[in-house]
């Protein structure tokens, strides 16, 4: 794991632009997309460097991490709708080229099992950008989820529930189940990008980093991935004990090496 503390929720935007941009100028790239709050600065920035930079997504496809069950696609908050509001839309990125799992499918075990398959056959995802639940999940692999799960169907926590009770206009509204990549799904992704900020997420990303290895906190298992880069920002770093070393880390980090 390396861990990034980038001094406020800008920079550690930037940071995990850097790490989209050196994928994306490397060739065809699969894009694995997080929904929420936390990779909107991201978005926001790959969108401007695509307007004023030429940064092209014409040779990309993506995966998005997860779908609430039973919201249809048209919903303004399904994650269909959300990633194509708030990124696919304004970049060169082929709209038949963003996979998400059909949340309204008949069948969600064989939807589950299809998105699986439809990610090894583009190639697996080259970059996944990822956030963290104040639970820890990752995804939605909420606590004491199998560490080599696959796709499929979860139950949110009420904890979850109400963190994106936000998002709609009550509590009630929003979803008791999702369909979500699996934590063996999300470890297969060849580099794992996490953001996190604030201080609402500083003891998930203490568990995550510094704890043991554990169902219980489902983001942990990005321990056990060779190319897991941590990007947070000051707020989100108050609880990690070994946070001068990670700091001193990246000072020194060698010029020849990328995230
Ligand atoms: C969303 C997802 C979730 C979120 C997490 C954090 O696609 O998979 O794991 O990343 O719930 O949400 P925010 O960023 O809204 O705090």
């Amino acid at each position: 794991m390396e861990i990034v503390i980038a001094p406020d929720e800008q920079a550690a935007a930037n940071v995990v632009a850097d790490v989209f941009e050196q994928h994306l100028r490397s060739g065809p790239t699969v894009l694995g997309l997080a929904t929420g709050s936390s990779p909107l600065r991201t978005y926001a920035e790959l969108i401007r460097r695509h307007r004023e930079e030429g940064l092209s997504f014409a040779q990309a496809g993506a995966f998005l991490l997860d779908e609430y069950v039973g919201l249809p696609r048209s919903h303004p908050e399904s994650y269909f709708s959300v990633i194509r509001r708030e990124f696919t839309d304004h970049v060169d990125l082929d709209p038949d080229r963003v996979h998400s799992p059909h949340g309204e499918a008949e069948d969600v075990a064989a939807e589950a099992i299809a998105y699986d398959r439809a990610i090894a056959e583009a190639g697996g995802v080259d970059v996944q950008l990822l956030g963290i639940g104040t639970d820890g999940h990752i995804g939605f692999n909420e606590p004491i989820s199998s560490l080599t799960s696959r796709t499929r169907v979860k139950t949110l926590t009420e904890q979850t529930r109400k963190d994106n009770a936000r998002f709609f206009s009550s509590q009630e509204e929003v979803p008791r189940h999702v369909l979500t990549q699996g934590l063996g799904t999300i470890g297969e992704a060849r580099h794992v990008v996490l953001v996190a900020t604030g201080a609402a997420k500083a003891a998930a990303v203490a568990a995550m980093v510094e704890g043991p290895l554990a169902a219980l906190s489902p983001a942990s298992s990005l321990q056990l991935h060779p190319h897991a880069t941590i990007v947070v920002d000051e707020a989100a770093a108050t609880a990690l004990n070994l946070a001068d070393y990670y700091r001193f880390a990246l000072a020194h980090k060698p010029s020849w090496q990328q995230f």
